[in-house]
């Protein structure tokens, strides 16, 4: 079915320019001033902008962590009314399966037929010895341009040794991976964390005494020292100190190939949430752990200025009651990370570009654009062009409202942006041509979102 959208301001990662746009058989066909086309369905999108549809860089669909599972594919419809079209999740590496092999199996378990937004995977380390740099190689073939190592949770199976990580981008620079590095150093938390058991300082807001932003900011150096021996690239996945961004920013102006990402919590939520009552802290437990303001300040005009490339969710579906108060008594059982994927572009717009913090077109670069470029899905993902997919969210700047879970289709008890004010919406939500969200609300099919190859030495190709 053919639609026109009319009288539109097209935003792109360069400049915005007024147009229309027709999209036929899932692609984007034309562009173009008073376009006349035929079609079955006319929009008219005067006042509004038009976005590629997101690319959430960063989600755990069903993922076991902590001692428990993030919800699963059923509720991924949840991005989709929040504007993101294609997410690329982290794939679980049970032990003693390849890791080509578990990227089979988490999209035969878990996405197949389940997902509603198109979808990609980065491959991820969770049982490491010698296979690991010969499972590198094979990951191009099936699609898979990224790898995620954890340099945290010591003493568990996803901690990975600077050997191993020095190691794994030798190999991912032959084979064209970019390998995304978890920066937080282990030795040092789990110091902290032992030393804070010890003094009985077990509440919530001790996640945060334990992982100090120093735990990160040593750990992002080391990574980058080790990226700029291998010459390999390196992404660091959600940076949440201002220092840490000026080492990245200082490491690719020496000619390192190093990119970062951060995410809604860091720049919406503070540390202070750790310290509410009931228990409530744990549902913001997440690491790295949330931030002062400074902070929030220091990543925002990171994304503004290029010093960190993408703006992701780090979606974790959790419940509060069942799973986050797993370690009520104890806050080194909570199991880390929230959910975001719903709001996550609607955060940074009205966290950033409202607040006169962030232009329109970085965040169409942080949210879609340099996301589906790092990831190999541009321009198929990510951009409003001629022969791309035709992902688009019309999007509506006057709308004020609030965050709230009564509108949140994540499938948990809470969410953590819970009144927090919302300024402009996704009005529609087009993926593959096909109307799927309409003012907040989910009015598709579920499960029909398709994979998306990543194509190999994406790092290499971004532009920037
Ligand atoms: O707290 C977090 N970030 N949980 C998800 C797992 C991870 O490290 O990305
Ligand atoms: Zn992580
Ligand atoms: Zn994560």
């Amino acid at each position: 079915m053919a639609t026109l959208i009319k009288n539109g301001t097209i935003v792109t990662s360069e400049g915005e320019y007024s147009a229309d746009v027709l999209m036929d058989k899932e692609k984007i066909v034309t562009i173009g001033r008073n376009l006349d086309h035929l079609a079955e369905e006319i929009v008219d999108a005067a006042g509004k902008y038009l976005l590629p549809g997101g690319v959430d860089n960063h989600t755990h669909f069903g993922m076991p962590f902590g001692g428990t599972t993030t919800k699963g594919c059923d509720t991924s419809h949840a991005a989709v009314v929040g504007g993101t079209t294609t997410i690329v999740d982290f794939v679980p590496q049970p032990k003693g399966l390849g890791l080509a092999d578990a990227v089979k199996l988490h999209e035969e378990k878990n996405f197949n037929g389940q997902c509603t937004p198109d979808y990609a995977f980065h491959s991820m380390v969770m049982d490491v010895n010698d296979a690991l740099y010969g499972e590198i190689l094979k990951l191009p073939a099936i699609g898979i341009s990224s790898i995620k190592l954890f340099m945290a949770y010591k003493s568990s199976v996803f901690y990975c040794n600077d050997g191993v990580v020095f190691q794994a981008m030798q190999k991912a620079r032959e084979a064209g991976v970019t390998l995304m590095v978890h920066a937080e150093s282990a030795d040092l938390t789990d110091v902290l964390q032992k030393q804070c058991v010890a003094k009985g300082q077990l509440e919530p807001r001790y996640h945060a005494v334990s992982r100090p932003p120093v735990v990160e900011v040593e750990c992002v150096q080391r990574v980058l020292t080790l990226a700029g021996v291998a010459e390999a690239p390196v992404f660091i996945a959600h940076v949440s100190a201002g220092e840490s961004v000026r080492i990245l920013r200082d490491a690719a102006a020496a000619g390192v190939r190093a990119y970062g990402e951060t995410c809604p919590q860091y720049i919406c939520l503070g540390v202070d949430n750790l310290s509410r009552p009931n228990f409530e802290g744990a549902k913001y437990v997440c690491s790295p752990a949330l931030r002062t303001p400074d902070h929030h300040e220091a990543l925002l005009e990171a994304l503004q200025r290029g010093w960190l490339q993408v703006f992701a969710s780090d979606h974790s579906g959790l419940m509060f009651k069942g799973q986050k108060d797993m370690g009520r008594g104890d806050c080194t059982k909570i199991p880390n990370g929230g959910p975001g994927v719903q709001h996550r572009v609607n955060l940074l717009w009205t966290y950033g570009v409202a607040e006169g913090k962030l232009s329109r077109s970085r965040l169409v670069d942080v949210c879609a654009t340099a996301p589906a470029k790092l990831n190999g899905l541009y321009p198929q993902k990510g951009a409003i062009l001629v022969g791309a997919d035709a992902d688009i969210v019309v999007f509506d700047p006057e709308y004020k409202g609030t965050f709230t879970l009564a509108e949140t289709y994540e499938g948990v008890d809470f969410t953590p942006y819970e009144g927090m004010k919302q300024i402009g919406r996704a009005e529609k939500v087009y993926v593959r041509g096909r109307l799927m969200a309409e003012k907040g609300k989910f009015v598709g099919e579920k499960g029909e979102g398709r994979f998306v190859p990543g194509k190999p030495y994406a790092a290499a190709y971004t532009g920037f």
